[in-house]
């Protein structure tokens, strides 16, 4: 059984990587990245299952160059990566109507949703046509349209949208490529990462988890997840979370 994890450098990828290094099964582990990360390079010394490539999902170039360094097939495809704030552009998610921008919203798409897709564009030739194929995006519970009591945080909230609309879709063609496919978009809970650190001021302690336990929780739901279920948006603790 082969893996894909991009967005390994990131909070709850690492600990999803840590995790799964930990499962026999897994004969080989493509650990996506962009920015170079020690704890990911200590964790490739140890162990010869696991293949680092840096890769930026943003990057035509590097989309492209892609499956010619991977050997498929590829059971199971998790992508961890996501924008809410950057520090470097002054990028915030937004609170009102009047703080919109266009190119954070753009970023936010680009990151969020769009790269996403092209990611498994990419990688489609080389998904299980047979077997076991899981395919599954972090999204978050505030792009349900339904959820949104609150308000604020536009462009996260509709790029998490677009892409639960995306994987949703996407979802119909894998099933057509492999009928035991499941392809669903996962929200890990608050979760103690750089992306939520500067908002998690009024969480309860309770509410904010560790990535080691997102992470858990997360791979125990996919696991869990059958053919019947593709398509969907579910909870770290398995519940389906309404469009
Ligand atoms: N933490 C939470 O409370 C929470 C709640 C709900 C949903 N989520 C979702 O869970 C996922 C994981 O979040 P996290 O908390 O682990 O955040 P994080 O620590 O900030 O990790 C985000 C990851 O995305 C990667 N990334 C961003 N743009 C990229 C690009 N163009 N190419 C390649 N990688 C890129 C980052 O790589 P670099 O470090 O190299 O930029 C980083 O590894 C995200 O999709 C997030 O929206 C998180």
């Amino acid at each position: 059984m082969q893996l894909l994890l991009a967005g390994a450098s990131g909070g709850i990828g690492l600990a999803m990587l840590r995790q799964l290094l930990g499962e026999a099964r897994w004969t080989r582990i493509y650990a996506l990245y962009r920015r170079p990360s020690q704890a990911l390079e200590a964790l490739a010394r140890e162990e010869t299952r696991l293949q680092l490539l840096q890769v930026d999902l943003s990057s035509d170039g590097d989309l492209e160059a892609l499956p010619g360094k991977l050997d498929g097939p590829l059971n199971w495809v998790i992508n961890t990566s996501g924008l809410l704030h950057d520090s470097d552009r002054d990028m915030q998610p937004e609170k009102s109507l009047q703080q919109l921008n266009r190119d954070d919203l753009m970023a936010g798409y680009e990151v969020n949703a769009i790269n996403h897709l092209l990611l498994l564009k990419a990688l489609e030739p080389l998904l299980a046509k047979r077997d076991t194929l899981k395919v599954a995006s972090l999204s978050a519970r505030v792009g349900s349209i339904g959820d949104n009591r609150l308000g604020g945080w536009y462009g996260y909230r509709a790029s998490k949208a677009a892409l639960n609309q995306l994987m949703h879709t996407l979802a119909i063609e894998l099933t057509r490529l492999n009928r035991q496919s499941v392809c669903v978009t996962l929200h890990p809970g608050t979760t103690d990462t750089e992306l939520s650190r500067p908002y998690q001021a009024r969480v309860p302690s309770q509410k904010l988890f560790s990535p080691a336990f997102a992470a858990r929780q997360l791979l125990e739901v996919l696991e869990a997840l059958t053919p019947a279920e593709t398509g969907r948006h579910f909870a770290w603790d398995g519940e389906a979370i309404p469009w």
